[in-house]
C-alpha cells in the first residue's frame, strides 16, 4: 500500500502574493501535477498542516479548488498557522468535533489523522479531550496497524526555536500513551519544513519538506528561523506486507531533468 504526504503548503490569500519570494499555489499545483502522473496507485495524500499561511477564508478556498484536480482522496490536518473555523467553512465534512481530529480504515490498516494546534500558538499539544480521542481509537484498533498524523514533530528536531518555542508541549504524555501499543508503525508529522527521520519506542517517524519554503538547518539560530533555496518535496510512503515504511522523498519542480546515468 502507498500514500503520499505533503505538508506545510502555507497558501496565502491573495494568489498573486509571494512568500518570502515564492508562490505557495504555484508549488502545490506542481505537486499535484506530478502526484496525479506517476502515483494514481497510491491510496491516498496526507497534508499534515500549515494548509494556510494566514487562516483566511481566501486560502481555504483556493486549497479547495486546487483539490477539485487531485485524482486521489486527500486527507488534511491542521497547522499553527490554521484557523479551524475558516476552515470548516470550505470543508464541512469536518465539523462534528471541538477539533480536526478523525481516523480512516484503508484495508486493514488504520490511519488517524490528529489536531496538534493550539490556534494562534506556535507551539502545539494533544489536551485531555485529544488525547482521550486518541486513546480510544488505539483501544479500539488494538489488532490493526496505525499510522498517525500530524502537524507538530512529537520529537526534538535540533533547532533552537522549533525545539523550544515551536515545539510539541505534550510529547511525554503523548509518547507514555504510543509506548503500550505494539502495532503503531510510523508517524508522519510537518511543521519542521525539512526532511528528518527517526525512532522512537519502536515507532518510525518522518517529516517531509514543505511545498512553499523550507527552513535552513542552522543551529547557530536561537531567537528565529532563516528560510533558503532548498527545493519542496512531498514523500512517497510505501507500506510493506510486515505494516513497516519505506520513505522516498521527491523534489518535484524540476522532476522532468533527468539523464541517464549509472550508479
Ligand atoms: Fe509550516
Ligand atoms: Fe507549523
Amino acid at each position: 500500500m502507498k500514500f503520499i504526504h505533503i505538508s506545510d503548503i502555507h497558501l496565502i490569500g491573495d494568489e498573486y502574493h509571494s512568500l518570502y519570494g515564492i508562490n505557495p499555489r504555484f508549488r502545490l499545483k506542481k505537486a499535484f501535477q506530478s502526484i496525479n502522473k506517476w502515483h494514481k496507485d497510491a491510496k491516498f495524500i496526507a497534508i499534515t498542516g500549515d494548509l494556510s499561511n494566514d487562516g483566511s477564508k481566501s486560502s481555504y478556498s483556493r486549497l479547495e479548488e486546487i483539490l477539485k484536480n487531485s485524482m486521489l482522496p486527500v486527507f488534511p490536518i491542521l497547522g499553527n498557522h490554521d484557523i479551524r473555523d475558516n476552515f470548516r467553512q470550505f470543508f464541512p465534512q469536518y465539523t462534528s468535533d471541538n477539533f480536526i481530529q478523525y481516523s480512516k480504515k484503508i484495508g486493514d490498516k488504520i490511519f488517524l489523522f490528529l489536531d496538534s494546534v493550539v490556534e494562534n500558538n506556535q507551539y502545539g499539544e494533544l489536551c485531555k479531550e485529544r488525547m482521550v480521542w486518541l486513546e480510544n481509537q488505539l483501544k479500539t484498533h488494538k489488532k490493526e496497524s496505525i499510522y498517525l498524523f500530524m502537524h507538530h514533530h512529537p520529537i526534538s528536531c535540533g533547532l533552537y526555536e522549533m525545539d523550544n518555542v515551536g515545539n510539541f508541549k505534550t510529547e511525554d504524555i503523548f509518547w507514555n500513551l504510543l509506548k503500550k501499543y505494539s502495532n503503531i508503525k510510523h508517524v508522519s508529522f510537518g511543521h519542521i519544513h525539512r526532511i528528518m527521520h527517526s525512532c522512537k519506542s519502536g515507532i518510525s517517524l518522518h517529516s517531509t519538506r514543505s511545498t512553499a519554503f523550507q527552513v535552513a538547518f542552522r543551529t547557530d539560530c536561537k531567537e528565529e528561523y532563516l528560510t533558503n533555496e532548498e527545493n519542496p518535496t512531498y514523500a512517497i510512503v510505501d507500506i510493506n506486507k510486515d505494516g513497516n515504511t519505506r520513505v522516498h522523498h521527491h523534489e518535484y519542480m524540476n522532476e522532468d531533468r533527468v539523464y541517464l546515468g549509472e550508479c
